[in-house]
């Protein structure tokens, strides 16, 4: 048994768990420390054979086993109980050490510690993981950021634990960019899934309301998605879940689910800071309010006998070609989503003077991680094309594949409208993209409301500066 660890992880839930085993699996020696002692032995006595791990139960006996510099991954609830564990261990380390935490921490705090432990000469390493606990065990998409030196050191490891993308056996592992760069991505990562899942959501329902097929059809035809340009980990499972009878009733498991949908808060950070940065977000936005919606369960009810109209599902064969529709309609707001989360991204980058690489971010995406998809790889060879590429919609494959869709993609929103069906990520995806493209908005009203209500002012579109028209006087324009 090696008396040091390359590697050390506190925290031991089931993702602390998995990636400790991930490490040793890989032929590292792993020092695992836990504040419940009892979950450290569970955790050894289990799996032990699957290579070198150090038990520790202490503080102290955890940072004596790791090798120098040493490199301490905290896996445990983001917020306090980070800070708490940061605490606990900082004054054991020696300057060069590192603390990489591996939660889904809040971009922020993550800046925030790792200037704090800067200045004590440890390295802070705000690291994304994504994949959940299978993905922790057997090869995560990971997001790292901090200090360049650090990935020097740590990079190779993650490197080896990683997903490996399917097409070219890339590590899904980069290093985002300094201090908070990695966990911004994850943030983003998360909104970007919940959209994904929104729009899923949307086309599941269309699909059963307006097509009027069963859950175990709409399986089959997610599956036969998957085999296409929608080939991804979330179509993929969305075909599992929906054909999984209950077995208490035999009803479809879909059917018995509460359609509550919770949120551990991400997907929400991602709005909150889109705000912030000034960056449309749209579908994201929509996914997260539906899924707050979903919750007000009296204001739901009190609802119930608002008029709708009456529902007309479509016969077999319209059905069929309907589904078509819906594939379109899908793929293209899928495509607008990564267009908002990518955008998202480029703005923090230029806030924060992180300098990301898109490229290489829809690269760690390929695998490994919830929104792994196959057309990622493309997102990776538009921006490997074209770095400063100022919107995917501006890539010519998918402006062209959005254009081929977008007859679908609007008889679809037309459809869902007509039925009452709900498709808040669809409209507003169709949206983002008609006001991205169109010659003027009415943001020139919004402009003059503003001007005549609050002296706001205004630019002209022939003119230079600023104006002002006296709408209480004469309404003689004035330069501002
Ligand atoms: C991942 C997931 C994960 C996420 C949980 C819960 O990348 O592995 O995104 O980080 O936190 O799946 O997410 P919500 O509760 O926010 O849906």
């Amino acid at each position: 048994m090696s008396t040091s660890a390359q590697i050390g992880v506190t925290g031991l839930a089931v993702m602390g768990r998995n990636l400790a085993r991930n490490f040793a699996r890989n032929g590292y020696t792993v020092a695992v420390h836990n504040r419940t002692v009892a979950r450290t032995k569970a955790l050894v006595e289990e799996f032990g054979g699957e290579g070198d791990f150090i038990s520790a139960e202490t503080a102290e006996e955890f940072v004596a086993a790791l090798e120098r510099p040493r490199r301490l991954v905290i896996m445990v609830k983001a917020g306090g109980p980070t800070d708490a564990v940061i605490e606990e261990f900082a004054p054991l380390l020696e300057p060069g050490d590192m603390i990489i935490d591996g939660g889904n921490a809040h971009f922020a705090d993550t800046r925030r510690r790792e200037k704090a432990l800067r200045e004590q000469g440890i390295h802070f390493v705000g690291m994304g993981v994504s994949g959940g606990e299978e993905g922790a065990l057997h090869g995560p998409s990971i997001m790292p950021g901090g200090p360049k030196e650090s990935y020097d050191s740590l990079g190779p490891m993650l490197e080896k634990i990683s997903a490996k993308a399917a097409k070219d056996g890339a590590p899904c592992v980069t290093h985002v960019g300094p201090d908070g760069a990695g966990h911004f991505v994850k943030m983003v990562h998360n909104g970007i899934e919940y959209a994904d899942m929104q729009l899923i959501g949307e086309a599941y329902q269309l699909l059963r309301d307006v097509a009027g097929y069963s859950p175990a059809e709409i399986a089959d035809i997610f599956r036969t998605w998957n085999q296409g340009r929608l080939d991804s980990y979330l179509i993929e499972i969305t075909a599992e879940v929906l054909s999984h009878v209950d077995a208490a009733t035999g009803r479809p498991f879909v059917d018995v689910v509460v359609d509550q949908a919770e949120q551990k808060g991400t997907g929400r950070w991602t709005v909150q800071i889109a705000l912030d940065l000034g960056v449309p977000v749209s579908g994201i936005a929509e996914a997260v309010f539906a899924r707050s919606l979903s919750g007000h369960a009296t204001l739901r009810a009190a609802s119930r006998g608002l008029t709708g109209p009456e529902a007309a599902p479509l016969g077999k064969e319209e059905a069929a070609a309907f589904a078509d529709q819906v594939e379109q309609a899908l793929y293209a707001s899928k495509i607008v989503s990564y267009t908002q989360g990518f955008h998202e991204i480029t703005a923090g980058s230029e806030e924060y003077g992180w300098d990301i690489d898109l490229g290489k971010v829809a690269s760690i995406w390929r695998g490994g991680c919830i929104i792994r998809a196959a057309f990622l790889d493309r997102i990776r060879a538009a921006y490997d094309t074209r770095a400063d590429l100022p919107s995917l919609l501006s890539d010519e494959t998918f402006a062209r594949e959005i254009a081929d869709a977008q007859d679908d993609w609007r008889d679809v929103v037309i459809a869902a409208v007509r039925q009452g069906v709900p498709t808040p990520g669809f409209s507003a995806a169709l949206a983002y993209y008609d006001a991205l493209r169109a010659e003027r908005l009415p943001a020139a009203l919004t402009q003059g409301q503003r001007d005549f209500f609050g002296a706001h002012t205004y630019r002209r579109v022939d003119r230079e500066g600023a104006f002002h028209t006296l709408w209480g006087g004469d309404r003689s324009e004035v330069s501002a």
